[in-house]
């Protein structure tokens, strides 16, 4: 059973926060938003993702699900990098096993899911890494887990691979109820944005929005969390 562990874990997740402050306050803002986003439909799924490396989709990812089991709801945190993944480390849980095992048949799904210190919130980390990401990723099996995670968890967030390096990303988005687009403040090049954006459409993902990530605080000064959430 993994724990978040509150003195190793990074200080930019929102678990070891103040619940007041602005860090939190921009995750529960994102998190409004969503729900303005689709008023027509509930989203109970996620995809977290970036036009290329980088941008901040696993700290988004994770900020967002902590939010989500913040606000009482049965929340799972998924990680569908399998190239890179990063879930397992930021939470400070064990990685070997996840994902990959289930979707090969090695684990069932209710013994690689994990709980954390966070109430309502559990992850299912990446597992080992596959020499066929894609491929698992498209599966047919990955189709039958979203929707046995969907009916497990009342809101289910898959942390992404960037879609420009990695064409699965489109599928994922696509298989979520909705995707989100993270922009790295003054550092993603525009054609990028547009690229990533017009491949998700191509692949029939609704796209949320976009969370412009790391704009500088009021002061200027380090590390900033605002996360903006505004129409695609
Ligand atoms: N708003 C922020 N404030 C401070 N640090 C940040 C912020 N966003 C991201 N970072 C830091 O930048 C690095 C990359 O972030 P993260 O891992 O979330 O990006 P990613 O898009 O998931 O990357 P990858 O493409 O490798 O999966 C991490 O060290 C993270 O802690
Ligand atoms: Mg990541």
């Amino acid at each position: 059973m993994s724990r978040i562990n509150r003195r190793s874990a990074p200080a930019k997740l929102l678990s070891g926060q103040n619940p007041h402050g602005a860090a939190a306050e921009a995750y529960r803002v994102l998190r409004a938003n969503l729900r303005f986003a689709s008023v027509d439909r509930a989203t109970r799924s996620l995809a977290v993702t970036s036009a290329l490396e980088n941008e901040g989709k696993t700290l988004t990812a994770a900020n967002l699900a902590i939010s989500t089991a913040q606000a009482g709801l049965r929340t799972l945190l998924v990680d569908v990098d399998l190239r890179k993944p990063a879930v397992h480390k930021i939470f400070v849980a064990p990685g070997r096993t996840g994902l990959t095992s289930v979707l090969v048949g090695l684990q069932k799904m209710e013994d690689a899911i994990q709980p954390t210190q966070v109430e309502n919130l559990w992850l299912l980390t990446a597992g080992e890494k596959p020499p066929n990401p894609t491929e698992l990723l498209q599966s047919e099996s990955m189709h039958k887990l979203h929707h046995r995670l969907t009916a497990e968890f009342e809101f289910v967030i898959y942390d992404c691979p960037p879609i420009l390096p990695a064409v699965e990303a489109v599928d994922l988005g696509a298989l979520a109820d909705g995707a989100i687009v993270v922009v790295r403040a003054e550092a993603t090049p525009k054609d990028a944005v547009r690229q990533a954006v017009s491949q998700l459409e191509l692949g029939h993902a609704t796209i949320l929005g976009a969370v412009l990530n790391g704009l500088k605080s009021g002061h200027g000064y380090g590390y900033s969390y605002y996360a903006y959430s505004y129409g695609a």
